[in-house]
């Protein structure tokens, strides 16, 4: 069947349509419109702005992604004079369904997606699925990069969730474990109780001076210093719970930073040390930034693996914006190899850890085959909805 995934819950106007069958998900078309250079001027997501520009980038995004996605598809031969799209061509075909985040997220946002998508429900007479934006992300795992630069699909080999299975959701707004048992169906065993790990990310670049989203910015550091240098907490570390916090860490940076000098030689490794004050003796950012990723990869890997080793899940899924992350990726996956070698270890491809409508479309697509749909007069957004508790 195919699915019009529709996601706008933060700075990414991001739709797509997939093929969906049984443990095959082909991506026809995608297309993501992002905000960052407009927020990154104020160094974080300013939710009123985020609405305006999703309201004007929803339906050119969608009708581009139709025009792309039937064109492409080579089993739909019968063009139907439906839906006739506002730049006046006709895409050829409607899909079978439409999956849009309804939460959790920015309300600004979120209204705009779950807007468009009630709209072409009713005027395509198309069943709607209200998708929880984090199973969206567990779901990313399904998703691979099936179309090769000149815009043909390529075969791959298909992948599939097994349950039990323990799911590491490390984003911007969230970080959490939770346990599936089904496709959609979670419980929750842990979360942070404050700031969220890519926040935490996100703020101290910001003190940096690295511009936002500053979680890529750092880890690209964090690749050239030596994480020794600077012995940052790690909160909660050794309680004997799977919860988190990381406001503290972000404040540790914020008096490390207050109290010490990084090194000069980040602006010119090659200058002699004692003349324009630099001291080589000094961490040098990327030091920073090594020392602190590590700390909060240090607190991810072992809160993680003791719920793998208490739960012993079949799969193991690390999704969420921060699972780009290299460091993180390659040291859960030789940690959770260790204690469970027969489970599965599954990660987004880079592309589809970060927000995007295919991940919206794959998740509901598990909904549509329990026949979770929503009427487009009933479909309601929730900027709070987590994802153990069925909408
Ligand atoms: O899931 P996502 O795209 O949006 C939310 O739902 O929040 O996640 C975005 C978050 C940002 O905080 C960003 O800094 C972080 O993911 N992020 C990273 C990396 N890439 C993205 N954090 C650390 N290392 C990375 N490589
Ligand atoms: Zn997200």
């Amino acid at each position: 069947m195919k699915i019009l995934g529709i996601e706008s819950s933060c700075d990414d106007t991001s739709v797509a349509l997939i093929e969906a069958s049984e443990n095959n998900f082909v991506v026809l078309a995608e297309k993501t419109a992002s905000q960052i250079d407009i927020h990154k001027k104020y160094g974080g997501v300013v939710p009123e702005i985020a609405g305006r520009e999703h309201a004007i980038a929803i339906m050119p995004v969608i009708e581009e992604v139709l025009s792309l996605g039937y064109t492409r598809d080579a089993m739909q031969k019968k063009p139907f004079d439906f839906p006739r799209l506002r730049s006046g061509q006709v895409a050829h075909g409607k899909p079978d369904a439409i999956a849009v985040t309804a939460g959790p997220g920015l309300i600004t946002g979120l209204v705009i997606g779950v807007e468009a998508a009630k709209n072409l429900s009713y005027l395509w007479e198309v069943p709607l699925i209200r998708v929880n934006h984090m199973d969206g992300h567990v779901h990313s795992v399904l998703l691979k990069n099936q179309i090769n630069k000149s815009g043909a699909n390529i075969k791959i080999e298909n992948q599939s969730i097994e349950f039990p299975a323990l799911c590491l959701l490390v984003s911007g707004g969230h970080t959490e474990l939770l346990l599936a048992t089904d496709h959609g169906v979670y419980e929750k065993l842990g979360a942070t109780r404050d700031d969220a790990a890519g926040e935490c990310f996100d703020k101290v670049a910001k003190l940096l001076g690295l511009e936002y989203p500053g979680g890529p910015k750092i880890s690209a550091l964090a690749k050239k210093g030596n994480a020794n240098t600077i012995s940052f907490p790690r909160p909660m570390i050794k309680e004997n719970n799977l919860d988190f916090s990381f406001a503290g860490l972000k404040t540790a940076a914020l008096y490390w930073l207050r109290d010490n000098e990084l090194s000069a030689l980040d602006v010119n490794p090659d200058l002699p040390a004692g003349i324009f004050g630099v001291q080589h003796n000094n961490p040098t950012r990327a030091d920073f930034c090594t020392s602190f990723e590590q700390a909060i990869v240090d607190v991810i890997v072992e809160k993680t693996s003791r719920a793998a080793e208490k739960y012993q899940p079949t799969t193991i899924i690390f999704g969420g914006g921060v699972s780009a992350n290299e460091k993180m990726r390659a040291t859960l996956r030789a940690e959770l190899q260790k204690i469970l070698p027969n489970s599965k270890f599954l990660i987004p491809e880079k592309k589809y850890s970060m927000d995007n409508g295919a991940m919206i479309a794959v998740a509901g697509y598990f909904q549509a085959q329990k026949n979770n749909f929503t009427s487009w007069r009933d479909i309601v957004v929730d900027p709070n909805w987590e994802a153990y508790i069925s909408g």
